[in-house]
C-alpha cells in the first residue's frame, strides 16, 4: 500500500498549487511563542525568535519576517530568508494594505494583487498580519510561499494566536 503523501502538489502552468492542507504544528509553534517571550519585553529580540519559530514550523515558505511602522513606512525588521525591500508606503502592497486596513490579507496568487511588491520573484502566495498595540498598527508578520494557495483562514487564525503572544509582551 503506498504511503500518503503528507501534501500534494499539482502543477499547473508550470507553477505548483498547494491542493491540500500542510502539515503545521501550530500547537509546538504556539508553545515554543508563549516560552521564548515570556518575560520579555525587548520588541526587536522578540520579532526576531518569532520570525525563527515561524520559520522552523512552518513547511512551504520561502520568506517570514515583521516590517515595523516608522512614521509612515514599513520598514524592514527581523526575518528569515532572502534579503527584502526595507521601505514600504501605507497602504502600498499588501504589507501596506494590511497595516492600513488593520486586516489580515490572505493572497492566493501575489501576482493578482494589485501593486504586491516583489521582493523575490519565487513568491507566489502570500499573508500579512497586523500587529496592533491600544488598537494602532505598529508592525505586520508577512509570509511568503512559492506555492500558489499556500494560506487558508485556518492559518490566518493559529498565526493569530502567535501575534497574539507578541501583543501581550507590548
Ligand atoms: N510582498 C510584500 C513585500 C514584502 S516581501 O514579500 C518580503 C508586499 O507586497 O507588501
Amino acid at each position: 500500500m503506498p504511503a500518503t503523501p503528507l501534501l500534494n502538489l499539482g502543477y499547473m502552468s508550470g507553477t505548483m498549487h498547494a491542493t491540500t492542507q500542510f502539515n503545521t504544528d501550530y500547537h509546538s509553534m504556539l508553545l515554543q511563542s508563549k516560552g521564548l517571550l515570556d518575560g520579555e519585553t525587548d520588541f526587536i529580540a522578540n520579532l526576531a525568535n518569532l520570525s525563527a519559530i515561524i520559520w522552523m514550523n512552518m513547511p512551504a515558505i520561502n520568506w517570514c519576517g515583521f516590517y515595523i511602522k516608522k512614521q509612515q513606512q514599513l520598514v524592514l525588521g527581523p526575518f528569515q530568508g532572502k534579503p527584502a525591500c526595507i521601505r514600504i508606503e501605507m497602504g502600498k502592497g499588501v504589507c501596506g494594505t494590511a497595516a492600513a486596513k488593520a486586516s489580515t490579507q490572505i493572497v492566493d496568487d501575489v501576482h493578482q494583487f494589485p501593486g504586491h511588491i516583489a521582493c523575490d520573484s519565487a513568491s507566489n502566495s502570500e499573508i500579512v498580519l497586523p500587529i496592533l498595540q491600544n488598537g494602532d498598527v505598529i508592525a505586520v508578520l508577512d509570509i511568503d510561499s512559492p506555492l500558489l494557495q499556500r494560506f487558508n483562514q485556518q492559518d490566518g487564525l493559529e498565526l493569530q494566536k502567535v501575534v497574539n503572544v507578541l501583543q501581550q509582551t507590548l
